[in-house]
């Protein structure tokens, strides 16, 4: 039996403790430091693992050894780009095994957590993605901006929580962000560099595959909705759904995502040095010149994993053992036919400030419906009540035998939960409903 410690508190990592927990294998689960849904399904730690410091290192290492941990999963970036995955490789040897670890060091972190980083390898390796240009100067990157006449996407190099990317109309607005990102440095650092790169149209798709360094194992591909509103209007959020598969995807276009972004990813990330193992999450706009590469991200997508969780058959905990330890060519995974649809309910004034602390209802009466599974996100317990606790609360997730049904179903059990303030979308899918499956 391997005890599990998973890293992070979103819906993510309560999908994924999940599925884990359905292994065979699967001993004991712990979360650091989890939410309300994961108190349930494992044990929550009060370890933080948002910066990777000697002392955030020191209590992940230590409760491994207290509680004999086999395998660590880390969900969010910002401690794989923190390099906490290093940081445990280097600690010195004890008399307890230490645990595998699944995720890419900082170097392979770097893909996400550095834009320009990233541009530069996929320019290297040919891999089909937007031009860009990349500014440490702000006056040099306004010069740039003004004397363009196709619109343009600025973006903050660094990690900036999904919110370091602006879309913009005109040059005006594109010189707003350059001053926003680099003078006024909204994001921080992470605005030191931006890339100022063409504008792509089409629809987006979310590709992920497990990476053991050198074997590639493609993921059903997902689609999510990051605005707020239905007919995806208003401010970009997180992420209001997903769903999984999509009929956009078909063989043609997933076996060139794979032979021209996914291949040539990892070959690259090993010409220099980095064997790369965890998730590769590939970001792509379908273009009408074919597939291009928006963004790669090193973890599992939020909420996109929500869905493919919900329809992956086999052992995932397995699958995590294999990729960590580099035999992933012996992993086979297969997937319920049917479509999943993960309907996120968000806390009112989100994504800008909302309150917290409000019950939860309804989330047996949602779970009772055929097919359906409530995934917790910004939630917490109190007295034996789940209650909210982030801006994102839950993704009701359920399973149908075409999209419209998964999303009928899904927007039926959210209609049985209820919280003060309680808002979500209902028409996720909604830009694929209707294409036929390839
Ligand atoms: P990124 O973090 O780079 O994936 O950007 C976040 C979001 O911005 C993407 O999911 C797209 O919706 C949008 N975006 C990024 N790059 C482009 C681009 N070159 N053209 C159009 N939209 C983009
Ligand atoms: N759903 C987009 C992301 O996880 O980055």
């Amino acid at each position: 039996m391997i005890n599990v410690l998973i890293i992070g508190a979103g819906g993510r990592e309560h999908a994924l403790g999940w599925k884990l927990k359905q292994s065979k294998q699967c001993g004991r689960l712990f979360f650091a430091p989890g939410n309300g849904g994961t108190a349930e399904l494992g044990q929550n730690v009060p370890i933080k693992v948002d910066q990777v410091d000697t002392k955030t290192v020191d209590a992940v290492d230590y409760f491994c050894r207290q509680e004999k941990i086999g395998l660590i999963v880390v969900g969010p970036e910002d401690p794989l780009a923190g390099g906490l995955v290093d940081r445990l490789a280097a600690l010195p040897k004890t008399k307890s095994p230490k645990p595998l670890v699944f995720g890419p060091t900082q170097a392979g972190a770097r893909l996400e957590a550095d834009k320009a980083y990233a541009k530069h390898l996929m320019r290297a390796a040919s891999i089909p993605t937007g031009e860009a240009r990349v500014f440490t100067d702000a006056e040099a990157a306004l010069a740039y901006v003004n004397s363009r006449e196709t619109p343009v996407v600025v973006k903050a190099a660094g990690l900036a929580k999904g919110k370091g990317v602006v879309v913009c109309g005109d040059n005006r607005e594109a010189a707003d962000a350059v001053r926003s990102i680099m003078v006024d440095r909204a994001h921080g650092d992470a605005g030191q560099t931006v890339l100022i790169e063409e504008r792509l149209v089409g629809q987006e798709l979310s590709v992920m595959a497990l990476v053991d360094g050198r074997n590639i194992f493609v993921l059903d591909p997902a689609q999510d909705h990051k605005q707020l509103g239905e007919g995806d209007t208003g401010p970009n959020t997180g992420g209001m759904g997903a769903y999984c598969p999509t009929p956009l995807a078909d063989d043609t276009v997933m076996r060139q995502v794979y032979r021209e972004v996914l291949v040539p990813a990892v070959d690259a990330l090993r010409r220099e040095g980095v064997v790369f193992q965890g998730v590769l999450y590939a970001g792509l706009m379908l273009t009408a010149a074919g597939p291009k590469v928006l963004e790669f991200n090193c973890r599992f997508g939020d909420p996109e994993t929500q869905p493919l969780m919900m329809r992956l058959k086999g052992d995932l905990l397995e699958a995590m053992v294999a990729t960590a330890q580099g035999r992933l060519d012996e992993v086979d995974l297969s997937w319920d036919p049917r479509c999943c649809c993960c309907v996120v309910m968000a806390s009112e004034g989100y994504p800008g400030k909302y309150e917290s602390g409000k019950v939860i209802a309804g989330l047996d009466a949602a779970s009772a419906i055929d097919g359906v599974q409530v995934f917790h996100a910004g939630t917490a317990r109190r007295d034996g009540d789940a209650v909210t606790a982030g801006g994102r609360v839950l993704n009701v997730c359920a399973l149908g035998e075409d999209l419209a049904a998964a999303r009928d179903a899904a927007n039926e059990a959210c209609d049985r939960i209820e919280f003060d303030g309680a808002y979500f979308r209902r028409d996720i899918g909604y830009r694929v409903m209707g294409v036929a499956t390839g």
